[in-house]
């Protein structure tokens, strides 16, 4: 079993960039809490940030045939991007949408999310805690698919 977490733009500010919506944790430390998790939870699990569209696409593309989900934090590109959209829904794996933040408290603008129709669900609201919750909701998810034990 394995998953890929993928984090949008600006998520490699973690730890300075507003505080009061996103706590004080790294991008590092959330990958080392997942990669901990994941292996106490006995899968494997592998992370990328990439600050640009068109790169989280191409990873998307060459991880898809060899990932079960992916935890995806789209960060602004889940209010905007159709590509990033259609990338995951050609991929074919399921994902859980992943916020930092509850975006459903804040502006107008991050209430919307043109990811959330095609993922499996949507975690928010709980900074750094969100990735794992994500993780079980995922990995639920797949065991209810009859995934868990391949
Ligand atoms: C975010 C919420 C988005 O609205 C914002 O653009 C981000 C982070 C979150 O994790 O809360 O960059 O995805």
């Amino acid at each position: 079993m394995r998953v890929a977490v993928l984090h949008g733009p600006n998520l490699d500010l973690l730890g300075r960039r507003d505080p009061a919506q996103y706590g004080d944790v790294t991008l590092v430390e959330i990958d080392r809490r997942l990669s901990e998790g994941a292996e106490r939870r006995g899968i494997d699990l592998i992370a990328f940030q990439s600050n640009h569209e068109g790169v989280l696409i191409d990873w998307i593309r060459a991880t898809m045939d060899g990932v079960d989900g992916w935890l995806v934090n789209p960060a602004a590109l889940g209010h905007t991007s159709y590509a990033l959209r259609d990338a995951l829904e050609a991929a074919g794996k399921p994902f859980v949408e992943v916020h930092l933040s509850n975006v459903l408290a804040r502006e107008p603008f991050r209430g919307r999310s043109v990811l959330a129709e095609i993922a499996v669900g949507v975690v928010m609201g709980f900074r750094a805690e969100s990735y794992l919750l994500a993780l079980d909701g995922l990995l639920a998810h797949l065991a209810s698919c009859g995934r868990a034990d391949e």
